[in-house]
C-alpha cells in the first residue's frame, strides 16, 4: 500500500497485456496502455495478485506493507540472454572499442571456455548472474545454451539453466564449432539428432543464429532444418535474425510461428509486413498460439547496439506497423554484457525514440509476449505478483535517471526477493 505510481498492463486499468498490433500501438498515447493507477495497493494471496486499485478502497489485508509512495511496475520479463557460460571477453571489448568491429568470432573463445569449466563453475556463474538481473528488477528470464557446441556441454547448460528458470532455449546452432569447420552437414546432423535428443528434456524453447552474413553462423535452409526438428521434437520456436545483416531471419521465424524474433537490427519492408500480417492473421495459423496470442514479437536489444557500437534498430517503424516490440538484455559476454534491464529501457527511449511509456511495456508485457506467457509482464489479477519497486514517483525515471540504482526492493511470487 501506499505506492505513488502502479503500473499493471491490466486493462481493467485502461493497461493492455495482450500482445495485438492494437494493444502495441495504444501504449503509444501518452502511457495510457500501462494501466496506471495513482496512489495505489496490491492485495498478494498466495503468490498471485488478488487486488488492484486506489489504495483508499483496497481490502483488508492481513499484513500491510507502506511502501512510501514509491512506483510499483511489473517485474522485468528479460527474454533474452545467454547467461550461463565461462571465460572472459574483455580484452575483445576493449579492442571493438578502438575500431575493431564485432563478427561473432569471438562465440569460439566462450565455446573454449565453457567446456572447460567444471559444472560447478558454470552454476555459480549462472546463479551470480541470475541474482545480479533479480537485484535490478528481472523476475522472469530467458537462459540459452549454445557455448558448448557439443552433446554433454549443451545438456549441462540447459540442465543448469533449468535450475534457475523455466525459460530455458536449446542454442547449439549458435555456430559451427572449429571441429566442425570443414563438415557443416555433420555438425547439422549432430544439432538436430543426438544433441537436440540430449538437450529437449531440459529446453522449453528451440533457438537458431540464422545470418548469413556470419560465416560460422547459419543460413535460411540450415535454419530451417534446425528449427523444424526442434518444433517436432515439441519446443517452441524463436531466432537470432537480422543482427548483421537484412537476412532471412525474420521471414523464416513468422514462416515458422517463432514466438519471437531477436535483434531485429537490419530490416526491410517485407520483414515489417511478414511480422505484423503474423497478428492479423487470425487465431490457430501459427506455432501453439496461446492468450498472448500466436504471432511473432520484434525483440529488440539496444544493449548490444550499445556494445558493438552499432545503428539502433528502427523501434518506431515495428510500432507504427502494429508490430509489438519487446525488449531484452541479450546479456552475453560477447555482443554485450549487461544484465540491466533499467539499461536496457533508458537505451529505447533515448537511442530508439520509444516512449517511457512504450519502452516499460516492452520489457514487461512485450516480454512476456514473446515467451507467450500470459503469467507475468502485468499485475492483473491472477498474474504472479512479481512486483519491482522503484525508488522514484514514476517509470519515467527510469530513462530519466539512466545509471542510476532505482530498483529498490523486488517481489517475487508475493514474497520479497531483493
Ligand atoms: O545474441 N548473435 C549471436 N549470439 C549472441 C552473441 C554471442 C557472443 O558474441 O558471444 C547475440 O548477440
Ligand atoms: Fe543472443
Amino acid at each position: 500500500t501506499n505506492i505513488g505510481e502502479l503500473v499493471t498492463n491490466d486493462p481493467e486499468h485502461g493497461g493492455s497485456r495482450q500482445a495485438t498490433g492494437a494493444a502495441a500501438r495504444a501504449v503509444g498515447s501518452g502511457g495510457a496502455g500501462l494501466g496506471i493507477v495513482p496512489g495505489a495497493a496490491v492485495v498478494v494471496e498466495a503468490g498471485r495478485v488478488a487486488w488492484t486499485g486506489p489504495a483508499a478502497s483496497a481490502p483488508a489485508a492481513d499484513v500491510a506493507v507502506d511502501l512510501g509512495g514509491r512506483c510499483v511496475i511489473p517485474g522485468f520479463v528479460d527474454s533474452h540472454s545467454h547467461t550461463v557460460f565461462a571465460g572472459d571477453r574483455s580484452a575483445e571489448f576493449a579492442a571493438r572499442m578502438t575500431g575493431e568491429p564485432y563478427t561473432g568470432g569471438g562465440i569460439a573463445t566462450t565455446v573454449a571456455a565453457t567446456r572447460a569449466a567444471g559444472e560447478d563453475t558454470l552454476r555459480a556463474r549462472g546463479q551470480a548472474l541470475v541474482r545480479e538481473m533479480l537485484a535490478q528488477g528481472t523476475t522472469t528470464v530467458e537462459i540459452k545454451s549454445g557455448y558448448g557446441q557439443d552433446v554433454a556441454t549443451e545438456a549441462r547448460t540447459l540442465r543448469i539453466a533449468r535450475e534457475l528458470t523455466p525459460e530455458t532455449t536449446y542454442l547449439g546452432a549458435h555456430t559451427v564449432p572449429a571441429e566442425y569447420a570443414d563438415d557443416r552437414p555433420g555438425y547439422l546432423r549432430l544439432v538436430t539428432g543426438p544433441m537436440l535428443a540430449a538437450c529437449a528434456p531440459h529446453a522449453r524453447w528451440i533457438d537458431v543464429f540464422c545470418e548469413p552474413a556470419a560465416p560460422t553462423a547459419f543460413d535460411e535452409d540450415e535454419s530451417r532444418a534446425v528449427l523444424l526438428a526442434g518444433i517436432r521434437a515439441g519446443l517452441g520456436a524463436r531466432v537470432h535474425g537480422n543482427q548483421l545483416s537484412a537476412g532471412p531471419g525474420v521471414r523464416l521465424a513468422v514462416e515458422v510461428g517463432a514466438a519471437s524474433v531477436d535483434h531485429c537490427t537490419h530490416l526491410t519492408d517485407a520483414d515489417i509486413d511478414a511480422l505484423a500480417g503474423s497478428w492479423s492473421a487470425g487465431p490457430g495459423s501459427h506455432g501453439s498460439g496461446g492468450p498472448q496470442g500466436s504471432g511473432t514479437v520484434a525483440t529488440l536489444l539496444p544493449a548490444v547496439e550499445f556494445s558493438t557500437r552499432s545503428p539502433y534498430p528502427d523501434a518506431r517503424r515495428l510500432l507504427a506497423a502494429g508490430v509489438p516490440v519487446a525488449l531484452a538484455t541479450d546479456c552475453n559476454p560477447g555482443s554485450g554484457y549487461s544484465s540491466s534491464m533499467p539499461f536496457v529501457v533508458a537505451l529505447a527511449v533515448r537511442e530508439m525514440r520509444m516512449s517511457p511509456a512504450e519502452a516499460l511495456w516492452s520489457a514487461t508485457a512485450g516480454g512476456a509476449a514473446a515467451l507467450r506467457r500470459d503469467d507475468v509482464g502485468h499485475l492483473g489479477v491472477g498474474a504472479r505478483a512479481d512486483l519491482t519497486v522503484l525508488d522514484a514517483p514514476s517509470h519515467t525515471y527510469l530513462a530519466y535517471r539512466p545509471g542510476v540504482p532505482l530498483v529498490s526492493e523486488v517481489w517475487k511470487d508475493g514474497a520479497r526477493a531483493g
